[in-house]
């Protein structure tokens, strides 16, 4: 053929191709509502279940091929929750691995069993969810087309005019979502700055909706890139979700009438039960990037305890590593041997100290890096479309990074984290912390891994010199009396990962399809899917696409990590820490919620960060960075900060290299405010421990929105700058900038001022509270409580735990109080013993029950009740109490009773 034929010929070739695509355009839909949508066919309805073929009733290929056959499953898997899954009739997409979501146990109740009952229309499909108590429909696909194709999939349904939605995180927008012209959208990003309305670190597809009739949840078991969109149409909201892959795996969760929390336990059921934590991970722990060698480390450690600030854990940031390169240290800024000396002066002062880990592992052949060598050697690294290792750019350059996937990475990630964290020869670290894991890459799209390497910046160079490898450090400790600690290895057997059901369905590569471009382009915030992570066509070893599985890497690395930590110390709980989470990361790790600004806006926004996580997400270990960690912080912003922090549940003060230095102790006031907010903490300590030990038991959350505990109160339902630390402890911080007055709502109910003790009637209105210094914030006690505080804080939570308890009785409007009380040894996975005690108060008499398994060692010195004046007699098991025990505070309206007994037994203590 000549040269000029050929052209000829592939004009003609071009020309057909452009005809076909016509003939496709003018068949295509030119919205989702202009889709015909599936009709139902073959259903199947048994008393257990439904099934039926949905069929395409007509060409939609809005962004592509449309899936001609689906199948619909419905079960009742208990009473509260109904599970519908629209996926290929040939059952070969993509779903969520089991071994990354174990499915819940379903009970596979009767149709007539559930609180839900599930009606269609067949032509064309839709369907509605409906609560049979009150008949409320509660999800309706009703006039709006199901579009199922190769890379996009749709799915919408109406609600209430304004509806009520909060969840779908992970986001910085308000707690109470947006209702129109709103979309979130899903895929995991290193998101510096944490910006309103877009993308950030996590995935939790789940939102609850409150009404008058009630909450409930719906959660869609969806790892794919998502958009969902919130409109207000026709008067009522639409809410729309737009994946890019998988299949409509939906939960939906009954709820309760009364009580919003029971979503959460509902959902909790679904995620997994989250995680206990060892006590001491309550206590406060600094950190900061740019701690430039182990002086300085150990500085921050002894200018805290100079000061009189609790410090609980220290830190250190990826500065310890030679070059950035994970699992080594730089030989001359944080030698083992004096980085050992800090965690040895630590462990000595019962205090703690964690590391950070990346993923991402410097591709370094040839120089004798065991974390790369070993990787390679073993085969873990992800590979790229082409086959070859994929690199992206992290601190220390070009990088590789695990494969989560692949069977031999736990056994690889289980023996470095051995080796380089040999408490003998290596660090002995307590917890951990895991952050990049999005997979966050520095590369732009198209990436070039070397050219931007080479742009400059990876590794930064240090910019002060090298410390003297002897300088003393903590002075006042003989360094010959700290040992080496005895290895606490055992020989553990690496279990590796097995692979389930899911797992092993790993579509083929579709070479027809776009992984990189798909069709219809989600909001990411980032740009191109592939921009600044690992390319999404790269391909796991188990031949999972990443286009699918993007957002899972960080829950990956959290679940392997948590398996090699504990093969560090078996038996015992961690503390780990992660930046990125996906649906049920909280029952292996907690999070912190990212790069935020040291602004009032952050500082401000946490509250409704950290509600998300810890009462919808399941991911209840949570807190921002306190006193920001972008931009300088203000002393007035740090003090506020310090303040509020210490009703996280997670409480860290982390800074970014190059940033003014924010440790509590550099300003006076500052200083103050954290000294006063820890002695609250700390005294709360074991009433938070038992909240949040609740939660892990059964899902109930241990930080709570305000509409949670006043679901009627209209005027709680948006609020998300203050609330409950438990389920009794109402924090309201002043959230102006600079500001020492605050105005917060005080629902219809009785308080009790915890510093003072004094009663207030909430009148479900407004308060203005003036001169609220920057060193105090305000917070009440929620009548009907009886709270078991530690009579006195202390430096250390080892420390706090051998203290006193004081029983605060804080009687509602009725006269009666109650609460709990769980106490463990704080550390052991599995407890040999525990104390459980249940408080009641009713008619002028204190019943303490339950069973004193756990030796805690110390008395109760005193109980002190709220609202009364009484001088008695008090009568404890009947015995009048000594009037010179009694000591009344008519100021506050309180009497405090000195009972000075053994917490080992039930008792009573009655006013007569
Ligand atoms: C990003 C993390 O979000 C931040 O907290 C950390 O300090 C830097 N990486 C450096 O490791």
């Amino acid at each position: 053929m000549t040269t000029l034929k050929r052209l000829s010929f592939l004009s003609l070739l071009q020309l057909c191709v452009l005809a076909t695509q016509d003939v496709q355009l003018a068949q295509r839909a030119a919205t989702p509502d202009d889709c015909a949508g599936y009709n139902a066919r073959n259903v199947h309805q048994t008393a257990h279940s439904l099934t039926a073929d949905l069929v395409l009733a007509g060409a939609c290929a809005l962004y592509g091929e449309d899936i001609p056959n689906l199948k619909l499953t419905v079960s009742y898997e208990d009473s509260s929750r109904l599970h519908v899954k629209i996926a290929d009739a040939a059952g070969k997409r993509y779903q969520v691995p089991e071994s990354v979501f174990p499915r819940p146990k379903s009970a596979n109740l009767l149709a007539v069993q559930s609180e839900l009952e599930f009606k269609y229309k067949t032509a064309p499909f839709s369907f509605q969810v409906i609560r049979k108590a009150d008949k409320e429909v509660l999800f309706d696909t009703t006039g709006h087309a199901l579009v199922f194709e190769q890379q996009y999939i749709r799915l919408q349904t109406s609600l209430p005019p304004s509806a009520n939605i909060y969840g779908l995180g992970e986001h910085t927008n308000t707690f109470r979502l947006p209702s129109n012209n709103f979309t979130r959208t899903f895929w995991n990003r290193d998101a510096y700055g944490v910006a309103e309305g877009t993308n950030l670190y996590s995935t939790h597809p789940i939102y609850f909706e409150h009404r008058t009739t009630g909450t409930h949840g719906v959660f869609l078991l969806n790892s794919n890139g998502i958009d969902v969109k919130i409109n207000q149409v026709n008067g009522k909201t639409a809410l729309e979700y737009n994946a890019i892959g998988g299949i409509f795996d939906f939960y939906f969760l009954s709820g309760s009438k009364k009580d919003p929390s029971e979503v959460s336990r509902q959902y909790a059921k679904v995620a997994g039960l989250p995680a206990e934590v060892p006590y001491w991970g309550f206590g406060f722990h600094q950190c900061r990037y740019g701690y430039q060698n182990f002086v300085e480390v150990a500085d921050v450690v002894a200018n805290y305890s100079k000061a009189g600030i609790p410090l609980e854990t220290m830190w250190t940031d990826i500065d310890y590593m030679k070059d950035r390169w994970v699992f080594t240290n730089d030989p001359q800024y944080f030698p083992t041997n004096r980085v050992q000396e800090i965690i040895h002066y630590l462990h000595a002062h019962d205090q703690h100290y964690i590391v950070m880990v990346d993923p991402a592992v410097a591709a370094q052949p040839n120089k004798g890096y065991g974390a790369y060598d070993n990787g390679v050697k073993d085969g873990i690294f992800l590979k790229g479309s082409d086959g070859n290792l994929f690199h992206g750019v992290v601190w220390p350059g070009v990088t590789v990074y695990p494969d989560w996937f692949n069977p031999k990475t736990q056994s690889y990630w289980t023996n470095e984290f051995k080796t380089f964290f040999d408490p003998k020869s290596g660090w002995d670290i307590d917890g951990l912390w895991i952050d990049m894991n999005e997979a966050a890459s520095f590369c732009p799209y198209p990436c070039d891994p070397e050219a931007t390497a080479a742009s400059g910046g990876f590794p930064p160079n240090r910019t002060t010199p090298p410390p003297d490898p002897n300088a003393p450090i903590f002075t006042d400790v003989k360094r010959s009396a700290m040992p080496l600690p005895e290895s606490v290895y055992t020989d553990v057997e690496i279990v590796e990962r097995e692979d389930v059901s899911i797992d092993a369905r790993a579509p083929a590569i579709n070479a027809s399809l776009n992984y990189l471009e798909p069709p219809y382009a989600i909001a990411n915030a980032a740009g191109a899917l592939s921009a600044s992570t690992v390319y999404t066509d790269a391909v796991h070893s188990n031949g999972l696409i990443e286009y699918d599985v993007h957002n899972l890497y960080g829950t990956m690395m959290s679940i392997a990590s948590q398996k090699a930590m504990e093969a560090r110390r078996p038996g015992l709980r961690t503390l780990i820490i992660t930046r990125s989470t996906f649906a049920g990361a909280g029952a292996k790790v907690g999070k912190w919620l990212g790069d935020n600004l040291s602004t009032w806006w952050h500082y401000r926004n946490s509250v409704a960060g950290v509600l998300g996580f810890n009462a919808i997400y399941q991911v209840p270990m949570v807190g921002p960075d306190t006193c920001g960690f972008g931009a300088d912080t203000t002393e007035f912003l740090c003090s506020r900060w310090a303040t509020l922090g210490a009703f996280y549940p997670f409480y860290r003060n982390h800074n970014q290299d190059g940033q003014r230095p924010q440790e509590f102790y550099r300003w006076p006031l500052v200083t103050a405010a954290a000294k006063n907010a820890l002695d609250i903490r700390y005294r709360l300590l074991d009433y938070f421990n038992t909240a949040l030990h609740a939660q892990t038991v059964d899902g109930s959350p241990s930080w709570n929105p305000l509409f949670f505990k006043y679901p009627a109160d209209k005027n709680t339902w948006g609020i998300d700058t203050q609330f409950f630390f438990g389920d009794s402890i109402l924090v309201s911080p002043v959230v102006e900038e600079n500001s020492t007055s605050v105005t917060f709502y005080l629902p219809k109910d009785k308080f009790y001022d915890f510093k003072t003790f004094a009663p207030i009637e909430g009148k479900g209105a407004n308060v203005t509270l003036n001169d609220v210094a920057f060193t105090d914030i305000p917070v009440y006690i929620r009548g009907g409580t009886v709270l078991p505080l530690r009579a006195k804080s202390a430096m250390t939570t080892t420390a706090l735990r051998k203290n006193d308890f004081q029983i605060v009785v804080a009687p509602a409007a009725d006269g009666t109080a109650s609460g709990k009380l769980y106490v463990d040894d704080g550390v052991s996975l599995k407890q040999k013993a525990t104390t459980e005690v249940s408080f009641k108060y009713a008619k002028g008499r204190l019943t303490v029950t339950g069973h004193f398994g756990y030796k805690l060692g110390v008395k109760i010195s005193s109980v002190t009740v709220l609202g009364v004046k009484s001088s008695g007699p008090y009568k404890l098991d009947g015995k009048a109490v000594a009037k010179t025990s009694v000591a009344v505070n008519a100021a506050s309206q309180s009497v405090d009773v000195k009972i000075g007994i053994p917490f080992t037994k039930p008792f009573t203590l009655s006013v007569a």
